[in-house]
């Protein structure tokens, strides 16, 4: 009988600490509690009509892929050195792993592709357009194994590589 008391009283007890330690909380924090929190289901509310010409349909990268490489013309000053001065930062970023510090193809991650990455003092690709090798560093090389970089670097961050590429000449 005593037991039945005792777990009786303690259960009492634990209630009423648990009921002023809810209030407590309720009257003294911040949070509300889940139940109590605003919530909008979906539909609940009209979604906001979108303006016409919010989405971009074209321009952007579309139009630089879907142009003639060959007819790519530069919106930087390739031959400025400011640009050239960039587009080394450009390089020793995000090509230098593969290319190698000289250029040649000797670096360290290249060296597992085949085919290997080439001299880019070469004269073969010194003698190709701003406009293919912008094509080449954005979308790759069909069968090659040029990495896509279009989704990794800004436009002008690959003309200004390319400044950089076409400031090295070829190799002597
Ligand atoms: C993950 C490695 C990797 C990275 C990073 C990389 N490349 Fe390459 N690149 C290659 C490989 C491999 C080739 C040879 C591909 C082929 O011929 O198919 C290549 C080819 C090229 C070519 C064509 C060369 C030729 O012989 O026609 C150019 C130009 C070029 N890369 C420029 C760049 C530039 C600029 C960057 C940095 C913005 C860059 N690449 C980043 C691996 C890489």
């Amino acid at each position: 009988m005593r037991t039945v008391i005792g777990i009786t009283v303690l259960l009492a007890a634990l209630s009423v600490v648990g009921y002023t330690a809810l209030n407590f909380y309720d009257r003294h924090f911040k949070f509300g509690r889940m139940w109590e929190t605003p919530a909008v289901r979906p539909y609940e509310q009209p979604i906001a009509p979108l303006e016409t010409g919010l989405v971009p349909t074209g321009g952007g990268e579309t139009r630089l892929r879907s142009m003639d490489p060959a007819r790519l013309v530069s919106p930087v000053a390739l031959d400025d050195p400011q640009n050239v001065r960039l587009g080394r930062t450009v390089y020793f970023t995000y090509c230098v792993h593969c290319h190698g510090r000289h250029h040649d193809g000797n670096g360290t991650v290249g060296q597992s592709f085949t085919p290997l990455p080439g001299d880019l003092q070469s004269r073969r690709v010194q003698g190709l357009a701003p406009g293919i090798l912008f094509n080449e560093i954005s979308y790759g090389i069909p069968g090659g194994r040029q990495p896509p970089l279009a989704t990794t670097m800004a436009a002008a961050e690959r003309w200004q590589v390319i400044a950089y590429i076409k400031s090295l000449g070829t190799r002597p």
